[in-house]
């Protein structure tokens, strides 16, 4: 009864420029490491997972790309959004959709562009979190030990006794502070950040979309029976336009009452923004890290460095930079700032 469910829709706006609409950062290599993210999020669930259970929820103009980069997935486990909703909408659809053909699923809602290092480490949580999942009815989430007041993130409060060997009932759960909300968890010692991993069972998930986004409930649950037959797609059209575009950590996570935390320790990174790039690359003696092997550094320290490989970038003089060489687009953005790179995508019509 076990399955996952890889989100691949999210456009990766803060690793713009190398992240563009039509071909986002889950199905880039970011780190130079041989694998797409996708590919390295699809390999470490396929080792506790059976392949016919993996599934991959992306927006339609991203099929053909999921497709390309994981052959050996069946072409009915990628669903297709007919547009981008946010991730409560497509955790209502791979929850509604795994309910009719299996009552007892055992789900994990899992990013596609994280880096985990430790998969060992990870499969055996991951399993020990399918089980609580299953025997106490509640939700799991995995927590990562915070650095920095990061604003990008959820956090999530627990009580200190402890429900079952590393298991902790959930407090407060709080997707995005304000930095200065941010500043005061982490000081108060007492946050985890949400790794954005779910781990539950499909009819606990429809419950708490019944109870806490009534309308969303309605719209799959007035479409049910289409799905697992051919015309679920055509549904699916039907319900996502008139489906609200809301993360499920606002819609569900901040909502829910009986979710709880293992803290998690195997390496995890979000890769969501450069910084977090920079943080997981090799530097050289000064503290610049180079993905590019045409790229020359001058007294320069602390950057994050991406060049194409076809063009020599030579930087000379910048300390704590973010600096992105692609065929169209050059950014040069100072580090502290990369939050506000989403900001220019909006404005840039460099998208694409
Ligand atoms: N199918 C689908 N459709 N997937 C989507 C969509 C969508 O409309 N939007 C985003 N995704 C995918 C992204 O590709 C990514 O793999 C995952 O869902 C999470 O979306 P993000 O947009 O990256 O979320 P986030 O990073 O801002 O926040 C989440 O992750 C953090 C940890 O990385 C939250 O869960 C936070 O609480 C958490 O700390
Ligand atoms: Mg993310």
């Amino acid at each position: 009864h076990h399955y996952v469910a890889i989100m691949a829709g999210g456009i990766g706006s803060r690793f713009w420029p190398k992240s563009r609409t039509s071909y986002p950062k889950q199905f880039l290599d970011i780190l130079n490491t041989g694998k797409t993210l996708i590919q390295w999020t699809y390999d470490r669930y396929k080792r506790f997972i059976p392949e016919e259970n993996i599934y991959v929820v992306t927006s339609a103009e991203y099929a053909g790309i999921v497709k390309e980069q994981l052959p050996a997935i069946p072409t009915e486990n990628i669903l297709s959004e007919p547009s981008r909703k946010n991730t409560a909408p497509c955790v209502a659809y791979i929850s509604f959709k795994l309910l009719q053909k299996d009552p007892e699923a055992s789900l994990i809602v899992a990013p596609s562009d994280h880096m985990i290092i430790d998969i060992e480490a990870f499969e055996k949580v991951s399993k020990q979190a399918l089980d609580f999942a299953a025997t106490h009815q509640s939700f799991v989430t995995l927590g990562i030990k915070p650095t920095y007041p990061n604003t990008g993130y959820g956090y999530i409060q627990h009580e200190t006794a402890a429900a079952a060997e590393d298991v902790y009932k959930v407090k407060l759960f709080t997707e995005k502070p304000k930095l200065e909300m941010a500043q005061t968890f982490l000081a108060s010692g007492d946050f985890l950040w949400n790794a954005g991993i779910f781990i539950w069972q499909a009819k606990h998930v429809v419950k708490a979309f019944e109870q806490f986004q009534p309308e969303m409930y309605d719209l799959f649950a007035s479409e049910k029976e289409h799905f697992n037959t051919p015309g679920e797609q055509e549904a699916i059209d039907r319900i996502y336009p008139l489906c609200s575009s809301i993360s499920i950590d606002y819609a569900i996570m901040e909502k829910a009452s009986n979710v709880f935390v293992i803290p998690a320790s195997f390496g995890w990174s979000d890769l969501g923004t450069w910084n977090s790039a920079y943080d997981n690359l090799e530097k050289d003696y000064l503290g610049n890290a180079i993905a590019g092997e045409n790229v020359m550094v001058v007294d320069a320290s602390k950057c994050m460095i991406s060049a194409p490989h076809e063009k020599l970038l030579v930087l000379q003089g910048l300390d704590d930079f973010i600096v992105v060489d692609t065929k169209d687009v050059l950014l040069i953005c100072k580090k502290e700032k990369e939050q506000e790179i989403k900001e220019y995508v909006a404005e840039v019509k460099r998208n694409k």
